[in-house]
């Protein structure tokens, strides 16, 4: 039997995403000594480096931990036994987020979406000003859902909170946006952002972030519910001298330095833009596979188009998940699965981190000879429509897109 797969694996889902080579050398260097005289030079590098790509002039804390690590951390650090927090179920990963928020003993008001749209600015200022006794403590959002590729904007979040004269904090989860789609914590008006190394930082999964705004700092001096690896305060006293109060996870940050300076020699703007196309051109391929009437976008509104992943739905009847099998043993390329409620309806093609023109082009081939193979009724041609954005720039008919 040939078990042998010849050619590289397309690693399309939306995080992990592939690690640039530049960043696994750097990761491979020899281990360093986290408390020598040498690593300060490190700790500098990235404790500063970062602060330009959340666009914030407070600190980023680092953590030895995936993304769910550092949401725990936004939550426990500002937050006491008991306190409201609004959450907008926007998909799979905020219900997560929720569930932690009530093992934590915080009581969640759930603002519930269809799962094809970003949260909705107006019921959110409802909420809060019909709270008029503040027991709302804070406002969590994911900014990019990587369950259905919907993005909600987080001015107009800002906005609600603003429009509604609410004090709670607005906490944002950045983890399928930083570093791919503009983001932007002090200009919007963000209290703590969460985000996670794997994504759009082109790293191997391992680090998580915490941007920490004045307000969450004083929060924090408040905040009752119990944590020790969590605890924003040794972080801060450590890194003050750009080191850390237990060991760190020196190579990712070895690796973080060095994608930090991908990001700035290709400039934050570009990198942006560069997603954006990508985002546009994959969705003219689906519009195309879907003339055949069994192929959508899972995002139904135009204005919250991510442009990091794209979440596809099949019509009943026909399996994602058994489609994303076929791509994988036929052409060797990882889709990202329906999760939760989307489980075996949807799959995901991931176009964020390390990629270009043509890594786009090869994931929209495997998906669209793979829906011929799997009997899947399509439209030839969605790859072709994808080509066309590329080379002329157009995207009529997509709406707007983060
Ligand atoms: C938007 C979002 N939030 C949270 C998480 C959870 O992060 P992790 O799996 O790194 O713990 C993910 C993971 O994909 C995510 O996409």
């Amino acid at each position: 039997m040939n078990t042998r797969s010849p050619g590289r694996h397309f690693l399309q889902i939306p995080g992990p995403t592939d690690v640039p080579g530049r960043v696994l050398r750097a990761i491979s260097e020899p281990t360093v000594d986290h408390r020598g005289p040498g690593f300060a030079d490190l700790g500098r590098a990235v404790l500063t480096g970062l602060r330009r790509v959340f666009g914030a002039e407070g600190p980023v804390i680092v953590f030895p931990a995936s993304g769910t690590g550092a949401w725990e951390a936004a939550l426990v650090n500002t937050l006491s036994p008991g306190d409201a927090v609004l959450m907008a179920r926007t998909g799979w990963f905020a219900t997560l987020w929720h569930d932690m928020a009530v093992r934590l003993g915080l009581q969640p008001v759930l603002l519930d979406t269809d799962w094809r749209r970003g949260a909705d600015a107006a019921a959110i200022e409802a909420a809060l000003r019909a709270d008029t006794g503040h027991r709302i403590r804070a406002v969590c959002v994911v900014h990019n859902e990587t369950s259905t590729g919907c993005v909600t904007g987080i001015p107009a979040i800002r906005a609600a909170l603003d429009a509604a004269g609410h004090p709670a904090l607005l906490f944002v989860d950045t983890i399928s946006s930083l570093a791919s789609i503009d983001y932007r914590h002090d200009a919007w008006g963000v209290d703590v952002t969460v985000a996670g190394s794997q994504k759009g930082l082109m790293l191997p999964p391992g680090l998580s972030f915490n941007a920490v705004g004045a307000r969450a700092l004083a929060a924090a001096r408040e905040a009752r519910l119990p944590r020790s690896y969590w605890d924003w305060k040794p972080m801060l006293e450590a890194n003050a001298g750009f080191y850390f109060p237990y060991t760190p996870a020196t190579n990712l940050l070895r690796g973080l330095q060095e994608a930090l300076a991908l990001l700035e020699e290709e400039g934050l703007p570009n990198v942006f833009a560069r997603h954006r196309r990508h985002g546009a051109a994959a969705r003219a391929a689906v519009r195309v596979w879907g003339e055949a009437g069994a192929v959508e976008l899972q995002c139904a509104a135009p204005s919250d188009y991510s442009s990091s992943l794209t979440a596809v739905r099949l019509a009943q009847g026909h399996s994602a998940d058994a489609l994303r099998a076929l791509i994988l043993e036929k052409f060797n390329m990882s889709l990202g699965n329906g999760l939760g409620r989307l489980k075996d309806r949807v799959f995901r093609i991931g176009h964020l981190g390390d990629f270009n023109d043509l890594s786009l082009m090869a994931a929209l081939s495997g998906v669209e000879m793979g829906l011929k193979l799997a009997g899947v009724p399509c439209a030839s041609g969605g790859v072709a429509a994808a080509m066309s954005v590329l080379t002329t720039g157009a995207d009529a008919g997509d709406g707007a897109g983060a």
